[in-house]
């Protein structure tokens, strides 16, 4: 697994490593949203992010160590917790996303946490671009690629996570590392994005970029939109380089 977020990176880590460190931090997290008055959690969620911005600068992301476990835990309270689940970083590398509002937040979700910990054992997590994965794929390798998605309309123009910028430019790049892969290694490729034929039927980015290869529109119900009435209704696109039977899929991101 690979990802250009530093700390999406940390929190895997401490997730496949230390899981019942992080649940402890994330009970913790729990009780003190629970028991925060609503308009009070604000304040609550802005000590939290302003802890969180001023510990990136003491983090040694090289080395796994005990500020890690409470940097993943507020790393999860900030996504439960913030505007739509968004991550993004301004110009200093601040996160900067505003509270989301919520009655209730699932912060402490134990039997997740568990879960995903129990499927990451046998993991490699890095910190990394996406094409450093290519000396390890072969035949036999399913490469599922999870992009930042291309912005559907004119003001849900999100495309950074990370600070770095990932504009049709980088999804076309994508799109050829996509080729490359299919030609050379011969493995199987998915990779999902937003469907832009949700706002114009005329769009056709996708089916250019990936010429040849095959495109679903799926219903998804969508976690994170900058919209938020466009929640839960919205179609997605999985491209993959091999025929399989799209209505089976029922996605729940
Ligand atoms: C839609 S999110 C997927 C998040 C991730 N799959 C998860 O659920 O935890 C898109 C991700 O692409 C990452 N990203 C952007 N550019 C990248 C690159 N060149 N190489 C690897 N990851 C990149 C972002 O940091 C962001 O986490």
């Amino acid at each position: 697994m690979s990802d250009l977020n530093k700390d999406l990176i940390l929190t895997y880590k401490v997730i496949q490593q230390s899981p019942n460190d992080l649940l402890n931090f994330l009970e913790q997290y729990q009780k003190n949203y629970n028991q925060t008055e609503q308009e009070k959690r604000n304040d609550l969620f802005l000590a939290v992010r302003k802890h969180f911005n001023l510990q990136r600068f003491e983090i040694n992301y090289k080395k796994l160590s005990d500020n890690w476990i409470s940097r993943a835990a507020q790393f999860i309270f900030l996504n439960k917790t913030c505007f739509n689940g968004l991550f993004r970083l301004n110009s200093k590398g601040e996160f900067n996303v505003p509270y989301g509002k919520y009655k209730t937040a699932m912060i402490f979700d134990e039997p997740n946490i568990l879960a995903v910990s129990k499927v990451l054992q046998n993991a490699e997590i890095h910190y990394a671009d996406y094409s450093n994965c290519f000396d390890k794929v072969d035949e036999n390798t399913f490469v599922y690629f999870d992009p930042p998605y291309r912005p559907i309309s004119q003001t849900a123009s999100f495309t950074t996570y990370t600070g770095t910028e990932f504009k049709d430019r980088e999804q076309l790049q994508l799109a050829q590392f996509f080729r490359k892969l299919d030609r050379e290694k011969g493995a199987k490729l998915m990779l999902s994005n937003s469907d832009p034929k949700n706002e114009n039927p005329e769009d056709d980015f996708f089916e250019k970029a990936f010429e040849d290869y095959h495109i679903f529109s799926v219903s998804a119900s969508r976690a994170v939109n900058c919209n938020g009435e466009k929640r839960g209704k919205i179609n997605e696109l999985l491209i993959t380089n091999y025929q399989y039977e799209p209505q089976t899929l029922a996605i729940n991101f």
